[in-house]
């Protein structure tokens, strides 16, 4: 049986970051939530602080103040229950992609046998559909092949949550709208959690459940939390005609022209108030607005294999 606080699957309270030196914080008062199998987006300007949120989340950095809890347990240092993809791809060089992909199984699995590496390695490298470049190095790669990588790497250690920095922010738009489709294929089959930074409304759009503002620093904080009550099945091609998706957009694009300006400096409320964009119009439009409840599925987080199988057969 699951508990509501169990679907509560990561909570962040009241959380700061005060770098050495500075006079003021970069942000305070953080506070959000993120569901289990929920998809959520950060946007806000550049500087406010979502990377460095990101890597609280991910335990690769101390907050000044708050907590962040995840899982029922509180986040102290990183873990490998939290997969990591770096705005740049980080991958290592001099190792092929198989050996890349590789390292991150053995690092979560250190009893596996080098054939239940190798299966794992080619699971997911094929899921990001490179399967015939997995012995090639980075170098022979493009950056829409690397990043796909960085993505199979942060998938294959099978974590309980994916943190993404802007992670399609150097590929040209062609490839990034095949991946982030490839993503989202992945990530309702699996019913992963993520947190993702983004700067790209559309990607926002077509990605996340709930899209999490950030206003400007310093002193920034989530000074609104969107739902995205358009239907889940969203497609790049066609989203646009969506009834409520020009309501949402032109929402998300006022806060990032003028709101996140106006609540810079602590102006935005600690905990941000919930809207849906979208819904009204889809109501004009004699639409149902789409309850966007998160799936809270224990049974699939424990069996992503045997979900990714099927995604396979189906793609
Ligand atoms: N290690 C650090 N030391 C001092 N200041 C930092 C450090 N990392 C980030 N900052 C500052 O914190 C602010 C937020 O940075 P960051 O989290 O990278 O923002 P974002 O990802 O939203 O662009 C910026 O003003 C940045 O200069
Ligand atoms: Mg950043």
């Amino acid at each position: 049986m699951s508990t509501e606080r169990d679907q509560l699957f990561l909570q962040v309270q009241s959380l700061a970051k005060t770098f050495p030196g500075a006079s003021e914080p970069v942000f305070d008062e953080v506070n959000f939530d993120i569901a289990r199998g929920e998809f959520a987006c950060i946007i806000g300007h550049s500087g406010c602080g979502k990377t460095t949120i990101l890597n609280v989340l991910a335990g690769l950095e101390q907050a000044s103040a708050g907590t962040v809890i995840m899982d029922q347990r509180e986040v102290f240092g990183p873990s490998l229950e939290r997969g990591v993809v770096f705005q740049s791809h980080a991958l290592m060089p001099w190792l092929t992609v198989r050996q890349n992909v590789a390292f991150a199984v053995k690092s979560r699995w250190p009893q596996w046998s080098s054939a239940q590496v190798k299966q794992q390695v080619e699971r997911y490298v094929g899921m990001v559909g490179l399967t015939h470049a997995v012995d090639m190095k980075p170098s022979q790669l493009s950056g829409g092949m690397k990043q796909r990588v960085g993505i199979a790497r942060a998938f294959a250690i099978e974590p309980k949550m994916l943190l993404l920095d802007e992670p399609f922010g150097a590929l040209d738009a062609l490839t990034r709208g095949t991946i982030q489709e490839e993503l989202l294929k992945i990530c309702s089959a699996t019913h992963q959690t993520v947190f993702m930074i983004t700067h790209d409304v559309d990607e926002a759009i077509l990605l996340a459940d709930k899209i999490l503002l950030m206003s400007n620093g310093p002193v920034a904080r989530v000074a609104e939390v969107v739902r995205n009550t358009l239907p889940r099945d969203r497609q790049r091609a066609s989203l646009h005609h969506t009834p409520g998706f020009y309501e949402l957009r032109n929402h998300l694009v006022d806060f990032l022209v003028s709101r996140s300006k106006e609540l810079s400096g602590g102006r935005a409320p600690a905990h941000p108030p919930q809207v849906r964009p979208a819904d009204a119009a889809r109501r004009a439009a004699g639409l149902d607005v789409e309850e966007v409840e998160p799936a809270n599925d224990n049974l699939v987080r424990a069996q992503p294999a045997a979900r990714l199988a099927t995604l396979k057969r189906s793609a």
